[in-house]
């Protein structure tokens, strides 16, 4: 039996506003995964989508004047224009108006409810509601009140259904115990063990129809619909199958369960995916629980990104601006998985211009130039006896494709980037100082020539196919020009006698 695929999910997001930046960077950074395991020639099942129902959506409808249904399809369209734009190639699309989703939601909960963990009860307090829940003393600030982040709150005296989530802590804090593979990085396992370690109560799992309508009946309540999040988080099994009908267009739940990522911001690891996930994957009768890579968000100057105080960047607008990989690679770029950073425009163009104009296009476009220049079409392999340069360039390159493979498997791309930019700079200094335009002067030197090319079209062959998740498209075009597209091989390879480059074109032109 061959490796169980890899199984990669996003947070789903939300369809109450327009994507933003940290949305595009989410999606692209799971999409970088998929595509290196892809490229490694593991099977790669990458799931994402969008979270359509809910009172924010219903909100932000009523408040364009247009059904909750129509504005959930609208900005689902936006959604998905930005990821065919970006490149992000997903295998399965969650919308969870789906009624494949729908069906399933309905079927677990009837089975928590037969089951007796589901009861319903009267609760009277404050309610928020942009968060969309019930808070309690323990929300409140310093000055003993509810700071801006939980937006509007108000009163709220309402009968709803609970699901028994403190009977399955005890559960929960023993498995975190067991097993610290559960989140990335590691440090917010530990915030998560210490949230979970605090006594706490059951989870309100119904909102009423009279205030919300705009979710998933109750199947044994109908005058109650599904809080939203019970909801979205099953998008991560329903539409990998999971309890699904036969013929109804979905993959074999059992093969790629469980999750080998599920790719979420750092404010829905506490409690969503982090509590109440893993207790409704344990209540539902699951015996193995999915992984979480939790990333960090980008800021703007500092500040939140925030839609209500007009701090967005337009990830489409960079892409048609700086192309599509120049924004792939500087997501990937400039942030630590797991840590924030701050979105700069100019550290955009700085890292186009430098890292993907000057330094793999410049030396990818110099070093098919020459060949074509120097050997016409078709290059020799060059002496199977190295010199010492070619040797310790090739001993650097293996040594970048093992670190940068290291580093993907622990999702640091940006330390796959640095160790494969590595490659890149010693190329180029090989370039200045092997100097092919003095050896094409001096027939004795022929031999050395050929092996000099023949090196430069070997390292650059690699750190192109190295970065080919990042930037897919220019990565094909580079590959293409070197002679060897599709060829995505991790490892250095001499180059074969009588190989033949492509047209040197620039792939990374000079920005206005
Ligand atoms: N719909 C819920 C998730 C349900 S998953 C079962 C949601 N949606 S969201 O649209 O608000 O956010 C979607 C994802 O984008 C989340 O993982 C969130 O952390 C991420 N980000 C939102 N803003 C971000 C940044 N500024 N930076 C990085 N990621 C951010 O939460």
């Amino acid at each position: 039996m061959g490796a169980k695929p890899f199984f990669i999910t996003t947070a789903i997001d939300y369809t109450n506003a327009p994507p933003h930046i940290g949305h595009a960077y989410e999606k692209v950074l799971a999409d970088v995964v998929a595509r290196w395991h892809r490229a490694r020639g593991r099977e790669v099942f990458f799931l994402t989508g969008v979270d359509q129902h809910g009172q924010k959506v219903q909100q932000s409808a009523e408040k364009a004047g247009i059904p909750p249904a129509q504005f959930a399809r609208e900005i689902t369209a936006k959604f998905k224009a930005l990821w065919a734009k970006l490149g992000i190639a997903y295998d399965g699309w969650a919308e969870t108006t789906d009624p494949r989703h729908i069906r399933a939601v309905q079927a677990v909960l009837q089975q928590l409810h037969d089951q007796g963990d589901l009861y319903k009860a009267k609760h009277s307090g404050y309610y928020s509601v942009r968060q969309e829940q019930f808070l309690t003393d323990k929300e409140r600030n310093d000055a003993g009140e509810f700071g801006p982040e939980w937006g509007e709150v108000v009163h709220l005296e309402e009968e709803n259904w609970y699901f028994r989530l403190a009977k399955y802590r005890p559960w929960l804090a023993e498995y975190l115990a067991a097993h610290p593979e559960f989140v990335t990085p590691s440090f917010r396992g530990n915030e998560l063990a210490n949230a979970v370690a605090k006594e706490a109560g059951d989870l309100c799992i119904s909102r009423p129809k009279s205030r919300l309508g705009w979710g998933i009946e109750l199947p044994f309540d109908r005058d109650f619909v599904t809080y939203v999040w019970f909801d979205a988080l099953m998008n991560y099994v329903t539409f990998a199958g999971y309890r699904a009908e036969p013929g109804a267009g979905l993959p074999d739940f059992e093969k790629f369960w469980p999750c080998d990522a599920h790719v979420i911001g750092k404010d829905i690891l506490i409690p969503a995916h982090g509590i109440y996930w893993p207790i409704m994957l344990k209540a539902a009768g699951f015996g193995t629980m999915p992984k979480l890579l939790v990333h960090g968000w980008w800021n703007l100057g500092g500040a939140k990104v925030s839609k209500s105080s007009g701090n967005v960047v337009d990830p489409a607008a960079l892409a048609d601006r700086y192309g599509t990989d120049a924004l792939r690679y500087y997501l990937m770029r400039d942030i630590a998985t797991g840590q924030d950073a701050d979105f700069n425009e100019e550290r955009l163009r700085a890292r186009y211009q430098a890292d993907l104009a000057n330094d793999l296009g410049n030396l990818v476009n110099r070093t098919v130039s020459m060949a074509r220049r120097y050997r016409g079409e078709k290059l020799a392999a060059g002496p199977a006896d190295r010199a010492p340069d070619a040797v310790a360039l090739e001993a650097l390159g293996s040594e970048a494709a093992r670190r940068f493979d290291a580093a993907m498997a622990k999702y640091d791309v940006h330390l796959a980037l640095e160790a494969a930019w590595e490659l890149v700079a010693a190329a180029n200094s090989f370039v200045e100082s092997s100097a092919p335009w003095k050896l094409a002067k001096d027939e004795a030197q022929s031999a050395r020539l050929d092996e000099v090319l023949a090196v430069l079209v070997e390292a650059s062959r690699l750190a192109a196919a190295l970065a080919h998740p990042i930037i897919p498209t220019s990565a094909d075009h580079l590959l293409a020009q070197l002679g060897f597209g599709g060829c995505f091989n991790a490892q250095w390879q001499r180059l074969a006698e009588g190989h033949a480059v492509g047209e040197p074109t620039p792939v990374f032109p000079r920005l206005e």
